[in-house]
């Protein structure tokens, strides 16, 4: 199941705001629907985000009527302001806007047609990676899981948040593949309940054990033993480790810590941004106040409550046991293994 792809000058998505009870797929052909797309959250999750931008940034080229380079460099660019605007914490945006417009770059591109075909190709080879970088991830992440392993997470950083396959659910898929018997909690993830829509229609579909609880009960399983690991994937992890996620994975963090139960956040190295040192420095997404007063379109408080809806928290590296990238897994101190992996990466 790929949540994103590109058809002859068309970007087809899945829109995951109907999901679980309707499947239904959308197709674009204006970066600006794509933006739209990324901010009403159509599609959500950091590496899809990545990717869905790449897409847009391919539109706008091979959709743009200009007949010089100049010109054509001058549309695109235009775009990827238009994309950069959409949702401000994921690296994996930033990280996809900044490689598109670097093959825009190459001085051996020869006229329009040429760059038009490049940055197609640069955005399907940004998706393809994705998928693979997560098989990786699931390599890695599946052996710290034991047979019998009960494993929590937080929102959706499945299938849906990526092109496939997904972050934190790689290494649970990988080792049920390996024949492991597993069994996720999966917290509802208030407001826009990602957890219970997305990432139970996902397991459920694979036919992987999981149970849906409220996100006031994970506390709840940790304490009482229910829990072996916590797996949760993240929009932005910083030089100092600090792993900044959906709202709600800091107090899950805490809580495993507390109780001895070991935090990994899974995320491929596109969305480990070096340039910020700690998680404090990273924009947190503030969203509308009708994903808190409204429960799928009806009113939950009293009218004209006042509200906030930070769509993000930040966890300090103190909590995170570890990070489980593409090329192997990142251990205290954070701010060292981290630097060494990404230069892996560049290697
Ligand atoms: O607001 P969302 O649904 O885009 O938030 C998604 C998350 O917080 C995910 O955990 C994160 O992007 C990692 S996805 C592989």
């Amino acid at each position: 199941m790929r949540t994103i792809e590109w058809d002859s000058g068309v970007v087809r998505m899945i829109d995951q705001r109907k999901l679980p009870h309707e499947y239904v797929e959308v197709e674009f052909t204006d970066y600006r629907d794509v933006a739209r797309a990324i901010k009403e959250m159509y599609i959500r999750g950091a590496p899809a985000i990545g990717a869905a931008a790449a897409y847009g940034l391919a539109l706008a080229a091979v959709h743009s009527e200009a007949g010089s380079k100049s010109q054509l460099v001058a549309d695109v660019r235009i775009a990827a302001d238009v994309l950069r605007e959409t949702r401000p914490t994921a690296s994996n945006l930033f990280w996809a806007l900044g490689r598109m417009l670097a093959r825009l770059e190459d001085e051996s591109l020869r006229g329009v047609d040429q760059m038009r075909q490049a940055l197609i190709a640069e955005a399907e080879d940004l998706a393809e990676e994705d998928v693979e970088v997560n098989k990786q991830m699931g390599q890695y992440g599946a052996e710290l899981i034991e047979d019998g392993y009960n494993i929590l997470t937080h929102c959706n950083a499945g299938g849906l948040a990526t092109v496939d396959y997904g972050t934190a659910l790689a290494p649970i898929r990988t080792a049920w593949k390996q024949g492991k018997r597993v069994h996720v909690y999966v917290d509802e993830t208030r407001p826009r309940l990602q957890g219970a829509r997305l990432t139970a229609w996902e397991l459920m579909r694979d036919g992987i054990p999981m149970t849906l609880i409220a996100d006031n009960a994970a506390g709840y399983f940790i304490q009482s033993g229910k829990v072996d690991l916590v797996f949760v994937g993240a929009d932005r992890v910083v030089a100092n480790g600090d792993v900044v996620n959906k709202i709600g994975t800091y107090k899950v963090a805490v809580v495993a810590g507390e109780n001895g139960i070991p935090f990994y956040a899974v995320v491929p190295t596109s969305t480990i941004d070096l340039s910020v040192e700690s998680g404090d420095q990273v924009p947190i997404e503030e969203r509308d106040a009708e994903e808190v007063t409204h429960v799928r379109g009806q009113l939950i408080g009293p009218e004209g409550v006042r509200v906030a809806n930070p769509a993000f928290d930040v966890t300090p590296h103190r909590y995170v046991t570890g990070i489980i990238t593409e090329h192997g897994i990142a251990y205290p101190p954070l701010a060292k293994s981290l630097r060494a992996l990404c230069a892996t990466k560049k290697g």
